[in-house]
This record gives C-alpha cells, structure tokens and sequence, in this order.
C-alpha cells in the first residue's frame, strides 16, 4: 500500500505545516499519487502542490520544496529521495532497503499479499448474473457473471462483507405466458417434470406468435399470471418445477466457471411487497395514481421519464419488484453499497430505480451502482451467432472455448497425458473466456477474437498461465527453500519487477475503487513482461549462488502475485501444461 501511505504521509505534513503556521488553514483537497511513465520522474508523483497553490496563493514550486523537505524528513526509510520538478510536481524514489524489504513480506504473507482490511464492518452487495427463468442463459448474462464475480473477489480482498446475490428473472407476465403455453400444449410434454429449457422457450415462442392471431390469448396469459400471483396450487407447481429446472441448467454453467451467489431469492421473492411498495409510495406522496389507475414516480427534476411501479390493470413491474428489493436489502443488511452488474441497456431502468429509491429515504444515490457493459459481438464485430445463425448462448460459448484450449494445448504439447490435458483445457479455456472480458473497458462492446483469447504470447490468460508454469517450474527445479539475503537483490530489471510488485495491493484496491477490473489484468500483462525479459536476460539456476537465491525468491514473490491476482479474477492456476 505504498501509494496509501504516500498520501497519508502527505496529509501529515500538511497538517504539521499547518500547526506550525507555515501554511494557513484550509481544508485539505483529496490527494492524487501517480505513477509516472518517465522513470525519471520517481516511482510515484503528485500533483497536491498544483492544488494547494489555489487555496492557499502561494508558488507552487515554492509549496513543493516545504513539502517535499517534511516528506523525505518523515520517512528515510522508505524514500531515497524526494524530488521536486516545474511546475510544482512532488516525485517520490523508493528506497532499495525499502525494497528488499518488501520481498520477504511477499513470501510471508502468501494468499494474503495484497489483502487489506479497510471494509472491516462495511457490507457490499453485488447484483450479478442474474438470468431469466425459462429462457437459456445468453452472453450478456455470462458478462455480468464473470464481471460480478471478480468485484466481489476484489471487495472481500478489500476486508468487506460481500453478499452476492442472482436476482432471478422468475417473475412478472411472462410467467402467465408460459404457463398459459404449457396449457395449451401440453400434448407436447407429457411429463413436466422432464421439460427442457429450449422447450420451455419453444412454446413460450410458440404461444406468442398465436398471440398475433387471437389477440384473446393474451387475457387468459394475464388472467394466468393473475391466478399465480393469487396463489393458486396448479400455477404455483408448474412455476416452481419450471423453476427449479431452468436452475438446474445454469447450476451446470456456474459449476463449470466456479461461481458461487450468497443468495438467490429472484424477483418472485418480492412479490409479497409489492402492493405495500406501491401503498408506501403514494402515501409518502413520492408516487401518484393517474385517472387511469395507473401508479408513477415523477422524476422530472432529474431529467428523467417517469417511473411506472403500477400498470392501470393493476399489475406491477419489473421496477416495482427492484424498489422492493432495495428496501428488503438495506433493511437487512445496511450495505455501503449495491452493485448491479447488468448491461449498458439498462441504464435509464437504474437511473430511474436509484433516484426513485433516493426520493422514497431507502437509501442515498451516491450507495448505488450500475457497473454496466456492452455487448458481446463476434468477430465480424456483429451479435455472435452460431452457424445456422442462431444467438449463441452461454453454454455453447463455454464448450467451444473448452474445445478450443484443447485443441490448441494437443498442438503444443503432443505427449501430455489426456487426463492431465483435459483438466488444464477447462482451467485455459475458462480462463481465457474470463480473462477476455475482464481486459477489456466493460463499457464497450467487447470483441470475441478466439485467436487472440487463446494467444500464448499476447495479453491473455493463456499467455498469463503458461508464464506463471514456467516459473513454478523453475521453482521446483532449482528445490528452492526459501531461504535467500535481500541485500542481493540489486539490478535494475530486478529492482523493476520488485517495485511492480509492492504495487499490488494499490492496484487491488484502484481496480475496486473505480470498477475498472482491466486495471488488475494490464497490471499482470505488465508483469509477466517483466519476468520474461528478466528471465531471458538474467541467468537464474546458473548465476552465482547468492544471485541465485535471491533470483528465486524474486520468482517466487512474482507467483504468489500472479496467483492472487487471478483469483481475484476468477481464474486457476495450474502447476503444469
Ligand atoms: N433479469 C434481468 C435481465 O435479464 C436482469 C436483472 C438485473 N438485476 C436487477 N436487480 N434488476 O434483464
């Protein structure tokens, strides 16, 4: 945490500047530290003088000299030195005692380098995967999956109480569509408890399309949808078994990609509040109730269309089900912060859902997040498709990347027992379908190049994994003991992947701060380039034996890194391949 501490060392000498009275009072701006592109500009920089400058209307450069002198004076053991550069830039040298330091602290902490403990008695929640019952998973729900489930690792890293929560599409009028469906063509399936998803989507398609022709059939859809809001034995059985089987299929999805949801209530969960969300609303004077009976959040002030909670036949609404499902969450577990992990498209439903949640007192704007991404395009930068032009779903992407790394490590590696081959194509494919959504800004639509997702030598978890193997190969090879002399550790490119790696837990945390998970997967890129160029350049097992010893302690800091920051991204690691 060097550049937290770098800026808790900055606020201190302010303040003491202040006492002092060489600087007036005045509230101390939020502290930027960076690293700079130019070595010559020190391992981390900041700007904090530029600001200060305008409160206080004094010289920048001027502010950085005081500054930098408490600085270097607080800390010899951690700065070599503290630089001053036009206009007013601090940059921080971090000492090579510092450094050396840092390494055994590495291999001593293990799994838990890069771990910290600033959400102690903080809970957040994460909203994420969260597919459509009767329907197959589709990629964009893989995205929020795989996105979801690496901000929750990054938050529970961070020392948070992390709930995950798949909020289940098993609710609203689409239910009375398909029970309505089922009704109709029963004939078809003869034993519900054997029905499929692709059937299920089969008559839901089916029925619809009859809905154009008799446009009656959509009464009785509402009137079943109606009778299972009421409870009525036959509706609730035929949801709970077409439930119960659509979460068997995407239990086998989440198996094979190793995720895991603290609860999975769906917005069925929800439905015994909604008559009260609506009657709370209205009577906190929030909502109105138009001539046609229907119910809106006016969000004018924002900018915004209103919010329907309630359609004039009295039905309620896939918004209406959210609103709920803030209340239930803040009341029971109070949390800093929710994060919905759910497509760009959605970004006017949130935007009316946290400003709606804000004006009704559940909890402020500021707690709620849409973490939103883009579509997930083939690569003719179209919607994936499957060769009969069908939308690919989850499952088929996840075998075809299975299959792929397959293929591709037989290639490789010709004599390498099935089994063992078998086991590290789940681990490479799954991590290279992973590792390609995580690289990428999730804001964007992201590309699926399978050349480049499985490219050994780009920026991409095969290349991550194959560098991570080497290295514990090397380790195994040399029988290296743990013991070494950090005074050793003293070449430049050594010294480089050193500093690489007491930047780990910052990343950790900015990649959180600022749910930009590529931050953590350019970091790792960056580093296995490190540790290849110094493995090409620099002998290991034949140097001499000091330089040898601390080599591999360098290698074995570099492993415990690359563990923890796949992991973090959902991703194994492998001892061979
Ligand atoms: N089931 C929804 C869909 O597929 C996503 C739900 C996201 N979460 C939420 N709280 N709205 O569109």
């Amino acid at each position: 945490m060097i550049k937290e501490k770098i800026k808790q060392l900055i606020k201190n000498s302010i303040k003491n500047l202040q006492n002092e009275g060489k600087f007036i009072e005045f509230e101390i701006p939020e502290i930027v530290v960076e690293y700079p592109k130019d070595k010559q500009h020190g391992d981390y920089s900041t700007n904090i003088s530029l600001q200060i400058a305008k409160i206080i209307k004094k010289k920048p450069l001027e502010i950085a000299n005081i500054l930098a002198d408490q600085l270097i004076n607080s800390r010899r053991d951690l700065f070599e030195k503290v630089e001053v550069a036009a206009p007013g830039f601090i940059n921080f040298f971090i000492s090579k005692e510092y450094l050396q330091r840092q390494i055994k602290e590495i291999l001593k902490q293990k799994e838990k380098f890069g771990g910290q403990n600033i959400g102690k008695n903080r809970a957040v929640m994460v909203d994420y995967s969260s597919p459509n019952v009767a329907k197959p998973m589709h990629v964009g729900h893989l995205r929020s999956t795989i996105i979801g489930s690496a901000i929750y690792n990054l938050y529970k890293f961070l020392g948070y109480k992390v709930i995950g929560d798949n909020h289940l599409g098993d609710w609203g009028t689409q239910f009375g569509i398909m029970i309505s469906a089922y009704k109709k063509y029963k004939s078809e399936i003869p034993n519900l408890k054997d029905i499929t998803v692709s059937k299920m989507l089969d008559i839901y398609v089916k029925f619809n399309k009859e809905i154009k022709n008799s446009p009656e059939l959509q009464d009785i859809a509402k009137s079943e949808f109606k009778k299972l809001e009421d409870g009525d034995r036959e509706n609730r059985k035929i949801w709970r078994i077409i439930r119960g089987k659509s979460l068997k299929e995407f239990d086998k999805i989440y198996k094979i990609l190793d995720i895991k949801f603290d609860l999975v209530l769906g917005e069925s969960f929800y439905g015994k509040y909604l008559i009260e969300e609506i009657r709370n609303a209205l009577k906190k004077g929030i909502a109105v109730r138009n001539s046609d009976r229907s119910v809106i959040i006016n969000l004018e002030k924002f900018n915004l269309p209103p919010c329907l909670i309630q359609k004039s036949d009295g039905a309620t609404l896939y918004g209406t089900r959210d609103l709920a499902t803030i209340r239930y969450r803040v009341k029971k577990y109070d949390p800093d912060k929710i994060i919905y992990v759910v497509g760009n498209e959605q970004a006017l439903h949130f935007e009316q859902l946290f400003h709606s949640a804000e004006l009704l007192d559940y909890i402020s704007y500021d707690k709620l997040y849409h973490m939103k991404f883009g579509l997930v395009l083939g690569e003719n930068r179209k919607k994936l498709s499957t060769r009969e032009g069908r939308f690919i779903n989850a499952d088929h992407l996840i075998n075809k990347v299975v299959e792929l790394a397959n293929k591709t490590i037989k290639e490789k590696n010709p004599s390498l027992p099935k089994k063992i081959r078998e086991e590290a194509s789940k681990v490479i494919g799954i991590g290279a379908l992973k590792y390609n959504d995580l690289s990428q800004n999730r804001q964007t639509n992201i590309v699926f190049d399978w050349n480049k997702m499985m490219n050994f030598k780009g920026n991409s978890a095969p290349y991550l994994l194959y560098t991570y193997v080497r290295l514990k190969s090397i380790l195994r090879k040399a029988k290296f003991s743990g013991k070494f002399k950090p005074e050793f550790l003293e070449g430049e490119i050594e010294l480089n992947i050193i500093k690489k790696l007491t930047n780990f837990p910052d990343i950790v945390k900015d990649s959180a701060d600022s749910f930009q998970i590529n931050n953590l997967t350019d970091y790792l890129y960056l580093l296995a380039s490190f540790v290849n160029n110094f493995y090409e350049k620099l002998p290991v097992l034949k140097a001499e034996k000091e330089i040898k010893l601390v080599r591999l302690a360098l290698i074995k800091a570099v492993t415990i890194v690359f563990k923890n920051g796949l992991n973090l991204l959902g991703i194994k690691t492998l001892e061979k391949m």
